[in-house]
């Protein structure tokens, strides 16, 4: 009997000595780094650099190309307005715009060129932002699109540094060329 009782005695004032540590010793959680010896000194450990050095093995092997990514720059020839390659940029999409298109659109852009393209977003007048829906901007490629999301044009700052996906961009271009399709239609049609 005696015996038997021992484990469940041990168990007994091992539990109760652990409820009294973390729930009675400990003050506050702010002081809980202090409480885990091998935490609290990461803070001043040694930082590491993994990518400082080249030569690990990130380099693309000799003979191989990347299957994403990679997408070539032309800014400097869009800067010079060469439209050459831009124009040369063909829509990998479908072109049926997406809830996405309509969510990125309305995010970066429609605070100037405005809900519907029109140019009258609450910031379009001050920085003379053109309405999207005029024959010049239906007549740009989609490419064009593509591009002035990317670089930027004039006044009006790039946007590739925050829609950074390119099927993202082209659902931007999908989406202007839905504004620009929806404002063809005739006065009072459906
Ligand atoms: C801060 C205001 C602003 C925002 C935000 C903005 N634009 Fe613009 N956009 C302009 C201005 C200003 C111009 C005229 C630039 C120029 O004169 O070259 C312009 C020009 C354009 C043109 C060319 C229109 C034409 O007739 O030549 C297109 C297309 C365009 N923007 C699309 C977009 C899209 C798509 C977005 C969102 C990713 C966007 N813009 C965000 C201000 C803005």
């Amino acid at each position: 009997m005696r015996r038997s009782r021992l484990p469940v005695l041990v168990l007994l004032a091992a539990s109760l000595a652990g409820c009294n540590t973390w729930y009675n010793d400990v003050p506050s959680p702010d002081n809980l780094l202090a409480q885990v010896p091998w935490f609290d000194h990461m803070i001043a450990s040694r930082a590491v650099w993994p990518y400082s050095r080249l030569g690990i093995p990130r380099n693309t092997p000799p003979g191989t190309v990347p299957v994403t990514g990679g997408e070539v720059d032309w800014s400097a020839e869009w800067a010079v307005a060469n439209t050459a390659t831009a124009d040369a940029q063909a829509n990998p999409t479908d072109g049926i715009p997406t809830a996405r298109g309509d969510t990125l659109y309305h995010t970066f852009c429609g605070v100037c060129h405005g809900v519907a393209g029109a140019g009258d977003g609450p910031v379009g007048p001050k920085v003379a932002a053109p309405s999207l829906l005029t024959p010049r901007a239906v007549g740009y490629t989609d490419g064009y699109l593509y591009s002035i999301v990317r670089y930027g044009r004039g006044i009006m700052g790039k946007y590739g540094d925050k829609i950074t996906r390119q099927d993202d961009r082209w659902q931007v271009v999908n989406y202007v060329r839905q504004l620009q399709a929806g404002a063809a239609q005739p006065a009072g049609g459906q």
